[in-house]
């Protein structure tokens, strides 16, 4: 194969690879996100909830996700599509997603 050949294969096969990454969203600039745009100030650094937000975990479908920004149920305040895109919702439902569930407290030795 000649190398523009392999190069217009590479091309054609990242067309296909690269919508189904960016349909997921990348849970590394969905962490950033999430503090820039301050959901954590309510809702905590990982999702876990505080005093003012629920608990985000385990994540909301990304439809869901983004019905909750754009016109949020009671308190908290909308974020509209200027303030969080889609694609930076789908980003933080990643991150979100990516977080490890924490363990049941009955497998933890020191309180057995
Ligand atoms: C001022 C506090 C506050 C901020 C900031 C905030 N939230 Fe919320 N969030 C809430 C409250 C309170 C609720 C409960 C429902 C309501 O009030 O609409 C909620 C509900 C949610 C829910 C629905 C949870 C569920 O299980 O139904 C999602 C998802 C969510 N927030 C995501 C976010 C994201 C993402 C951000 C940042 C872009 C954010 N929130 C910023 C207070 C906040």
């Amino acid at each position: 194969m000649n190398v523009q050949i392999k190069i217009l294969v590479l091309g054609i096969a990242a067309a296909f690879a690269f919508p189904a990454v960016a349909a997921e969203g990348n849970a590394q600039a969905g962490k950033q996100l999430y503090e820039v745009k301050g959901c954590y100030s309510c809702h905590g650094y990982v999702g876990q909830g505080g005093r003012e937000g629920p608990r985000l975990t385990p994540v909301l479908p990304v439809e869901a996700f983004v019905a909750q920004l754009r016109s949020p149920r009671t308190i908290m305040p909308p974020y509209m599509e200027s303030m969080v895109s889609d694609r930076e919702a789908a980003d933080m439902v990643a991150f979100l997603g990516s977080l490890p569930k924490p363990p049941d407290h009955k497998t933890i030795e020191l309180l057995k």
